[in-house]
């Protein structure tokens, strides 16, 4: 790692285009791949972690990625061809883990592997709309299948019932007036870019553009942005990403074989 990469990262950032894996040992060290081992990668994303297990199982072992963006599995797909593993990828989402399974004529697996959340790729594509840091229509969707946006959603969630989600999702302090806020809009107007809601939430905290900068500059560490807490939240209900996961814990004792292992990294860094 050299040059602007290097800088990048220390900076926290990454290269446009790629996804640093975060904790990699650790996972590879609590988790021990086997030779021949059958590895189900629920969240391929960049694949960095997939690399990694592919090391471990060899060539004789089985590597299944499933990943519920088909646009970023298909890229990773074709970087991840060169691995020795016997390989096969899936665009599911990872509640649908018992039915890839089934189809690839498999009675378990040794390992099952998720990196919650989004990667670096999706937050960097604006399109997307899953970050307040560019603009772009409030998408959200990881998964283009799914049939409600993040506009949509906030045009039909009641206020008690937002206010509660940025809440327990997010933690988010000022919940109920950025609720009231985006609701009372949302009867004028709909919202429908991310940088409405960005100006949505610095209302609803009291907050301009510029005093909020001046905040951030007398701030330690540099505060998150306002709007974090509540972009986390949206893409969350979004992507049904708590229902995923109670079924994913629900289905794993059932897909592991004897002595298999489950491994989740929850890294939500609002982004
Ligand atoms: C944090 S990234 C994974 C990064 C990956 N470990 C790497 O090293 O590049 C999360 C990925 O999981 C996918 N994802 C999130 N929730 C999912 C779900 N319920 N089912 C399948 N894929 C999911 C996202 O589309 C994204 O590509």
């Amino acid at each position: 790692m050299r040059g602007a990469s290097h800088k990048l990262r220390a900076k926290g950032k990454t290269d446009p285009g790629m996804h640093v894996p975060v904790l990699l040992e650790e996972v590879l060290a609590i988790l021990k791949p086997q030779l021949g081992e059958i590895v189900v990668d629920c969240t391929l994303g960049y694949g960095g972690h997939t690399v990694g297990f592919a090391k471990k199982i060899g060539s004789d072992g089985r590597l299944v990625g499933l990943d519920m963006d088909g646009g970023e599995l298909e890229k990773a797909q074709r970087r991840l061809g060169k691995i020795a593993a016997k390989k096969s990828f899936h665009h599911k989402n990872f509640s649908q883990l018992t039915e890839v399974l089934k189809a690839e004529q498999l009675d378990g697996c040794d390992i099952i592997f998720a990196d919650l959340g989004v990667s670096s790729m999706q937050v960097d594509n604006a399109a997307r709309g899953i970050s307040y840091k560019s603009d772009g229509p409030l998408d959200m969707r990881m998964d283009k299948r799914l049939t409600t946006t993040g506009a949509d959603l906030l045009m039909s969630l009641p206020k008690e019932e937002l206010s509660k989600s940025l809440w327990e999702l997010s933690d988010e302090p000022d919940h109920d007036r950025i609720a009231e806020w985006i609701v009372n809009q949302g009867r004028v107007n709909a919202i429908t870019t991310v940088s409405q809601l960005v100006q949505l939430v610095l209302n609803a905290k009291g907050l301009t553009e510029r005093t909020w900068k001046k905040k951030q500059k007398n701030t330690k560490f540099g505060a998150s942005h306002p709007a974090a807490r509540t972009f986390q939240t949206l893409r969350i209900l979004v992507n049904d990403e708590m229902g995923s996961l109670k079924k994913l814990l629900e289905i794993a004792p059932v897909c592991l074989r004897k002595g298999g292992r489950i491994g989740i990294i929850s890294f939500y860094k609002s982004c």
